[in-house]
């Protein structure tokens, strides 16, 4: 079995149990920042609302297998039979692999009483993901079967909050699930890397007191920065027909894909991850 000192690939469970706080922007987002700076990068969609495999352009096949086969097949590895590519321009579509989802993946939580289903996302991605350098997991808005699932294959957790008080209640509440949960989740290691704040509007009094006192107060060092702010383009690269990375879109894309940048770089710190400018 591949463990973390096996396996080259980082596995980041990206989550929240508030829907809407930017788990899925921010997880095709990072995604894009590390393809751009030479990461190999799976994206495994664990939400049946498959908002990223969407985002990232990507077609779905009805004939392949999808996430949803490989959690049911669990056979060691059977992940990869699913991979599949995005429709994003190069480099990106280079570096960047889907395990897309579709909405059946919602019936893996009819086997959560199985005994050790928990581990079936993990069995299914180890031998799968090893060429990876990155594998970020887009957890659906709950802390349920399928998040669980996620949190046990994974060696981080980062939570994403859109600073308002049920935001930043939900990724409380994801670190305290990963502390007291974690060994019960057959995954003692798991550690949560940080927490990203997302959506960020400096109009909005709530927002500007969150993100000046309330959150550096409640997270610290844990805290993942730049914020990333609420801006237009970002929704319109996932909207885009065909989505593109925000990077491409004009305006304030390129600025934007920059924060998203800095934001991977601080985590990749965290995590140990080397960045192939800082490699050799
Ligand atoms: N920083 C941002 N600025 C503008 N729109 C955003 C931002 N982050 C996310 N969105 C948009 O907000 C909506 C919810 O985000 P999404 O990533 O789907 O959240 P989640 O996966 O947590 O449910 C989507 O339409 C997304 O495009
Ligand atoms: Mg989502």
């Amino acid at each position: 079995m591949s463990t973390p000192g096996h396996r080259r690939s980082k596995r980041i469970a990206i989550a929240n149990n508030k829907g809407g706080s930017g788990k899925t922007a921010i997880t095709v987002n990072l995604a894009a920042a590390y393809a751009e700076q030479g990461l190999d990068v799976l994206v495994a969609e664990m939400d049946p609302q498959t908002n990223a495999g969407r985002r990232l352009a990507h077609q779905p096949d009805p004939a392949r297998p999808t996430i949803s086969e490989a959690i049911k097949a669990d056979q060691q590895g059977c992940a990869g039979d699913a991979f599949a590519d995005i429709g994003w321009p190069e480099p990106y579509s280079d570096r960047i692999t889907l395990l897309p989802s579709r909405d059946d993946v919602e019936n893996r939580v009819l086997e959560a009483a199985e005994l050790g289903s928990v581990l079936r996302l993990g069995n299914a991605l180890d031998g799968a993901d090893d060429d990876f350098d990155l594998v970020l997991i887009d957890c659906p808005p709950n802390l349920g079967h399928l998040t669980q699932m996620a949190l046990s294959a994974a060696d981080y957790a980062v939570a994403v909050m859109d600073p308002e008080l049920d935001g930043i209640s939900g990724a409380l509440k994801l670190g305290g699930f990963v502390t007291e949960k974690r060994r019960l989740l057959h995954n003692p290691n798991l550690a949560v890397a940080g927490y990203i704040v997302n959506r960020l509007d400096m109009r909005v009094g709530a927002h500007s007191f969150q993100a000046e006192e309330g959150i550096p107060d409640e997270f610290g060092d844990a805290l993942i920065l730049p914020y990333i702010n609420e801006r237009a383009v970002i929704k319109d690269a996932a909207d885009n027909a065909p989505p593109v990375p925000v990077r491409l879109m004009g305006g304030r894309g390129p600025e934007v894909a920059d924060a998203f940048k800095a934001v991977s770089k601080e985590l990749a710190k965290r995590i140990g991850l080397k960045l192939p400018a800082e490699v050799g």
